[in-house]
């Protein structure tokens, strides 16, 4: 069965959602903005006082502790990827702050620590998101994206923003796929996962079976996360894989994976953490699979995937960074891989669709040209 592409209508209904959202939660008038973007200042010279202390406390004793796990990836370790944790933290704030979907990434964040395990560290990471939520209530803007704002040149995200962007995006695709279904079976496989809340939060037919494919440590981490939550196992099949030694369709089959059902595999946030011949494989694999299978992804430009403070950083965190792509390969990368791009979205198009704006048009974070999402799917 082919599955139609996502209508029209559907994405229309979900931009006026965002649109009025953005309306409730944004100052409607240029006088107001220019107040609140004063206070703004304020509120973030504060943080960084506040915070700058803290950091340099708990920085040095993340180091030490990182060094003494000795991982080359920290994802297959106990505790699992801060990064993952990383990416449910923003999720909360945008969430908290009333314009991000991921309502449970707010009582999951309030369990985690971004530094690994340790009171110091979650202390920090309770004060850390939730002085963001409160800086944007008091003044409509992301103060860590204000910070990064001056270095776009040198740092490719807003943090927020970013992560705000691609999990908006990623639930567009999802809920696109699992409508055009129309009642049909489907699967969604969800790899890297990390503290995706999908099969969740997302309305999603019984006929459509929820598979979340991770690296064990941060798997493992998550469930007992979601268990203590008392949220339970949810309708997901959970299949535990490290994509650098194992071959992960072959494991997925084994848990019960159907390669004759359309199936869209979501893999938000994970390229940049495995080899390009990996990256590869893992796009032909959906080749393989039912007609009207597609994959979404994210990619980093090679100029910041490679760019040696950003790398070093990555580096410490003990997940490096190893995949990018050059400007104007990126399409033919993925169709190389035998499939046809059916979705391009850079950074200005992410900006108009899913950042709530100021009165004076301006987005309330930034984001640089940091790569792009992809939806890609069988050709024909
Ligand atoms: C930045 S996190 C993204 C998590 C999630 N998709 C999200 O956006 O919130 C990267 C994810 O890739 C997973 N990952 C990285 N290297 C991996 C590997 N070699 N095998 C399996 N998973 C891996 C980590 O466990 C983590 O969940």
């Amino acid at each position: 069965m082919e599955v139609a592409a996502d209508s029209d209508a559907g994405v229309a209904e979900r931009e006026a959602k965002r649109a009025r959202q953005a309306a409730e939660l944004m100052p409607r008038s240029v006088a107001v903005d220019r107040a609140l973007g004063w206070l703004s200042a304020v509120y973030l010279g504060l943080c960084c006082v506040v915070l700058a202390p803290a950091l340099s406390l708990l920085i040095p004793l993340m180091l030490l502790r990182l060094r003494k796990r000795e991982l080359a990836n920290a994802s297959t370790g106990e505790g699992g990827s801060l990064t993952a944790i990383k990416a449910l933290c923003a999720r909360a704030v945008a969430a908290a702050c009333g314009f991000g979907p991921d309502a449970l990434a707010v009582p999951m964040i309030q369990r985690c620590s971004l530094t690994g395990p340790g009171v110091g560290g979650w202390l920090f990471t309770q004060f850390y998101w939730r002085s963001i939520v409160l800086g944007f209530r008091l003044t409509r803007r992301v103060y860590v994206d204000q910070l990064v704002a001056p270095f776009l040149q040198r740092m490719p995200f807003g943090e927020v923003t970013y992560m705000h962007a691609r999990t908006c995006w990623l639930d567009d695709v999802v809920t696109g796929f699992a409508g055009a279904l129309e009642g049909e079976l489907g699967q969604l496989v969800i790899l890297g996962a990390g503290y995706d809340t999908r099969g969740r939060r997302l309305t999603l037919p019984e006929s459509v079976r929820c598979f979340e494919v991770d690296a064990p440590g941060t798997q493992a981490a998550k469930r007992a996360l979601l268990e203590a939550l008392g949220q339970g196992e949810g309708d997901v099949t959970y299949v535990s894989c490290d994509f650098a030694t194992q071959r992960w369709i072959d494991v997925l089959h084994r848990e019960g994976f159907d390669f004759g059902v359309p199936t869209l595999f979501v893999w938000e946030g994970v390229t940049m953490y495995l080899t390009p011949a990996l990256v590869a494989e893992t796009l032909r694999v959906v080749r393989q699979c039912a007609p009207g299978s597609r994959i979404a992804f994210d990619y980093l430009l090679h100029r910041w995937a490679f760019d040696p403070a950003l790398q070093a950083k990555a580096t410490r965190a003990r997940e490096p960074w190893q995949f990018g792509l050059r400007e104007g390969e990126q399409e033919p990368f993925v169709q190389q891989q035998g499939l046809a791009v059916l979705e391009h979205l850079r950074r200005d198009e992410l900006l108009r669709r899913y950042l709530p704006r100021r009165a004076d048009g301006e987005s309330m974070g930034v984001l640089a040209d940091f790569g792009g999402f992809v939806l890609a799917g069988r050709p024909g």
